[in-house]
């Protein structure tokens, strides 16, 4: 059985491409591994050092990954910061981390690109801190996309150095816990690439996004002038309407839709109107478990509160083992 592991920013709610790209299959990768999801709070002090919103953002994400499905019977779902011992790990693992291996990090150097005014040491040291992460479980399997990969194969040199150096074998060599074919992607509605709130707020729909606000963003969708000769190959924008559709609708309708397109007598505002009744046919249900699960503060308390033993009875294992090894102990 696989350690599995998973965190994520709470710098807002979650968006259809999260759901479906990754969310779904968090749901059915519980089933036979030792999950362990986690909400990266100390990692949004990095970019969002005031913490402003940051309790109803993990309220909302927390919700989110709730009502998705994600079973705190099956899995263990926590706060970061309601385990201090991943502090801890990382201040050890900073300690064998290199100013030069740091600083050549793909994130890093973006960031130095997109905020050169708090160029910080603690987005110097993400790789670290999410080492420290997935280290202190034990992790073997990381569900990750491309622009984390390099992250993942630091947390497995910062690992393999740390078992080296103190002559031991506590960390195991994490890898990409890969979904194939059921790896789902879904682009945004600006014509561009994927889904991401990045890219700003109406490339995005959101999984708590009222019907009225999914009909407004997705009829401003980016289109083109249409097709001019039969069967000719779609634009970014069109072919990213129609992968959306994908995920939402039936096979019928897709291909009728392509026949459209394919004799060219498609009219973009019926494929929008189609795309919105079928988002929010799939989306409305699961905006009703958030909504219910949100409000229900106690259950989120207990959530919380029982996440948090399980992770930290996990991290004091590895803990004890880690001091141990370096040598940290009381001295009477
Ligand atoms: N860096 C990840 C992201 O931005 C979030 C994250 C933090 C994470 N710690 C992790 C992901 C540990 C996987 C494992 O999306």
């Amino acid at each position: 059985m696989e350690i599995v592991l998973s965190g994520i920013r709470p710098t807002g709610p979650l968006h259809l491409g999260n759901y479906l790209g990754a969310v779904t299959n968090f749901v059915k990768m519980q089933e036979n591994n030792r999950c362990y999801f986690f909400i990266a709070d100390f990692h949004s002090l990095t970019t969002h050092p005031l913490a402003e919103h940051l309790q109803e953002n993990i309220k909302q994400v927390l919700s989110e990954y709730l009502a998705a499905g994600i079973d705190p019977e099956k899995s263990t779902l926590y706060i970061q910061s309601d385990v201090p011992e991943v502090a801890e790990l990382y201040l050890y693992l900073n300690m064998n981390a290199y100013l030069g291996e740091l600083e050549r990090c793909t994130s890093f150097k973006d960031k130095a690109r997109k905020q050169p005014d708090n160029l910080n040491a603690g987005l110097l040291t993400y790789p670290t801190l999410m080492a420290s992460d997935i280290l202190i479980h034990r992790a073997t399997k990381v569900p990750v996309g491309k622009d984390q990969e390099q992250h993942l194969e630091m947390a497995r040199t910062f690992g393999n150095r740390f078992n080296r150096m103190y002559n031991c074998e506590v960390f195991p060599s994490p890898t990409a816990y890969n979904f194939g074919e059921a790896l789902v992607k879904i682009p945004g509605l600006d014509g561009s690439g994927k889904m991401g709130k990045s890219e700003g707020g109406d490339n995005c729909l959101y999984l708590s996004d009222t019907s009225s606000v999914l009909k407004k963003k997705i009829m401003k969708a980016l289109t083109d002038a249409g097709p001019q000769t039969t069967n000719q190959e779609k634009p970014d924008c069109i072919k990213n309407l129609f992968t959306i559709l994908e995920a939402v609708s039936t096979k019928d309708t897709v291909e009728y839709f392509n026949e459209k397109w394919n004799d060219c007598s498609i009219r973009y505002g019926d494929l929008k109107k189609q795309i919105f009744n079928d988002v929010d046919a799939f989306l409305t249900p699961l905006r009703e478990r958030i909504t219910d699960i949100r409000a229900d503060e106690n259950y989120l308390s207990a959530v919380v509160k029982r996440g948090a033993e399980q992770a930290r009875e996990s991290a004091d294992t590895t803990m004890s083992e880690v001091r141990k090894y370096i040598g940290i102990k009381r001295l009477f």
